[in-house]
Parts: C-alpha cells; structure tokens; sequence
C-alpha cells in the first residue's frame, strides 16, 4: 500500500475530529437518573402522581438542560418487593430514589440503605413516622397536610348542615347520621381523615351519629360492598358518607345507583382526591364535595427536589419544613368552584 504522500494533512483532520468529538461529549446533557417505586401501581391517585412525574420530567428537562431517566416500579402493595427494587436502584446508581412506601413504619431499613450509598431519598404520600425520617439529612417527605383534608371535608357537610339543613336531616332528629368508609388501615391519610372530618362537625356543634365504618382499602369496589351491605343492614337512613378518598365515595355512589334508590334521596357523599371521574362525579350532583390532592404539585416539588440534590445544591430552605418535609395544600370543590380544577 502506498503511504500518504502528505501525512500532516491526515494528523489535521484527525485532530479536528477529536476536538470535534470533544465538543459533541461537552454539549452532552448530564442525565439524573430517577428510582420510583410506588406502592401500588394501580391505585388511581398514585398512577395520576407517576404520569405527572413522567410528564413534568421533560419540562425539568428542558429548563435546566438536563436528561431525566426516570423509572418506576410497582411494588404491587407488598414491602420485601419493595424493599428488593430499592436494593437494585441503589444497584444501578441511581442518583436519587422516591419512595412511596408500602408500610410506613418500614422507613428505617430503606433510609440506612439510601445513606450507606449516599443516595437521598425522597418518600412521598405515605408518610414515614417522623423518628424514622430523622436518620439522615438526606431523608425527604413531599405529601399534603393529612388533618386538613379531614377539616375541609369536614367543612363540606358543616356548610350544608348549616344552610341546607333540611336536606341533610333527612329524619328530622336534629342528628347528623353517617357513615365512613376508611382506606388501608394504619394509613397516616385515613386516620387523619377520619378523625378530622368528625372532628370539624363536633366542634362547630353539630350533633353527629356514627351508624357504622369499615376500611376499604381506597377502593371503589370494596366501597361499594360495605355500602351495599349498610343499605341492606342499617335502620336508620344514612345523612352523609364520608369517603377518606374518591375511589371509595364513587363505591358509595355505584351501590345506590345499583340499587335502584331514588336518586333525590342519595346521601350527602363527599371524598377526597379531586381525580377526573370524581370531578365529573360532582358535576353530575351525586358527589356533592372532594377535596383536591395535589398530584401535580406533589410532582413538580419531588421533581425540583430530586434535581436539585443530584447536582448537588442545597434545596431551598424556604421550601423545606423542619430539615425533611416539603408540604403542599389541600383544596376543597364543590359544584360552584369546579371550573378551576378540569384539566385545561
Ligand atoms: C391518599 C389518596 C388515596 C390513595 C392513598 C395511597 O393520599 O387520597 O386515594 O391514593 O393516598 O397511599
Ligand atoms: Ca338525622
């Protein structure tokens, strides 16, 4: 083979490449890699979190000029699977993981995990005990007030009782007859919602009766039988069901629907979420108030949260409570204020 006859030319190139190259690799973005592992992939309030997540990620992207690698995994509402897809994000060097735990007394082994890799952790929605997030500096919670959706409910039926009394107490006996239909047991949101809906009427006066409660799990399905069975099984009409989230008051609506109860005689149904199908629900005048959690927000703030600490900066103390905790509001709606939570 012939050799070059001008070999400088050849090196010149060559070296433009290689800057070139260099260039090329400079521009590229950095990628954060994002571990999510939610507690149970088909709850509907946790799957409207994750799409937001996914779909605020590339708004993220584009701001600060960065890749997000966001994957999400579904621990199908059992903590060993939980705790074992955790194990592979800290595998796999996630940069930093969110948690929304299946137990929440389980926190302590996932946040020792997260600090032996030096990988923050972010929980969200399913708050950890609060010892458990003192562990480490780097532990995180991003969810909402849980009392203050119990007192917004609790709001909804004290207006009604107040001004539409007659409606309510559909027995005339001057007593606010209820049920409540309570998600997983031990669940800081339906503990906090239980007590601080009934906590609102008692201290604004109202006298209240509690026919029956029972877990659902935050499901419709499960909602619709305990409702079901009190229809069969109750004397005494019920005023008002309480729903610690949507899914459920949409069970207590199917059931009297199924039913074939009058429609006027519905009780007064509130839930919590503000999902679509709750939404369109109030609209319609069977779900009479939901108080919106929320999912969007939730997202936005882990995912600032999430970028900030993979590169390294302080999060913005003004956002942070007590060293761990990012808080976001609950909304109360009604027919009246509906307008402003449809999706655009
Ligand atoms: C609640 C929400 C429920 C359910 C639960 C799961 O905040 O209102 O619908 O998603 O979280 O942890
Ligand atoms: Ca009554």
């Amino acid at each position: 083979m012939k050799r070059p006859k001008c070999p400088a030319v050849y090196c010149l190139a060559a070296l433009a490449l290689m800057l070139l190259s260099a260039c090329a690799r400079e521009e590229e973005p950095r990628t954060i890699r994002i571990g999510v592992a939610l507690y149970l992939q088909e709850d509907t309030f946790i799957s409207t979190v994750a799409q937001q997540l996914q779909q605020l990620a590339m708004v993220e992207e584009e701001a600060r000029g960065v890749k997000i690698n966001l994957s999400t995994v579904d621990g199908r509402g059992n903590q060993s699977v939980q705790n074992e897809q955790v194990d592979r994000f800290l595998d796999r060097d996630c940069d930093v993981i969110c948690v929304n735990i299946v137990d929440r007394t389980a926190a302590a082994v996932l946040i020792d995990k997260a600090q032996a890799a030096g990988v923050p952790i972010i929980f969200f929605n399913r708050e950890p005990v609060e010892e458990d997030l003192n562990r480490w500096e780097r532990a995180y919670y991003v969810g909402s007030r849980a009392d203050r959706a119990g007192t917004l409910q609790g709001e909804l039926v004290l207006d009604a009782w107040r001004f539409s009394r007659e409606e309510l107490d559909r027995n005339g006996d001057g007593i606010l007859q209820y049920v409540m239909l309570e998600g997983e047991q031990g669940h800081q949101d339906a503990l906090m919602r239980t007590e601080y809906s009934i906590r609102t009427l008692v201290s604004a006066g109202v006298p209240v009766e509690k026919l029956a409660n029972n877990n659902a799990d935050w499901q419709r399905g499960q909602a619709k039988m305990r409702m079901q069975q009190w229809l069969e099984e109750l004397e005494k009409p019920i005023e008002v069901v309480f729903a610690n989230n949507d899914d459920m008051a949409l069970g207590a609506i199917d059931a009297w629907l199924e039913e074939r109860l009058p429609p006027e005689e519905m009780p007064f149904i509130v839930g919590v979420d503000a999902t679509p199908p709750a939404l369109a629900a109030v609209a319609e005048g069977t779900l009479k108030g939901t108080v919106q959690n929320d999912a969007r927000g939730q997202a936005e703030r882990m995912l600032e949260l999430c970028c900030d600490l993979a590169s390294g900066a302080e999060p913005s103390p003004e956002r942070i409570t007590d060293g761990h905790y990012v808080w976001l509001w609950y909304t109360a709606v009604t027919r009246e204020n509906l307008a402003g939570f449809l999706p655009e």
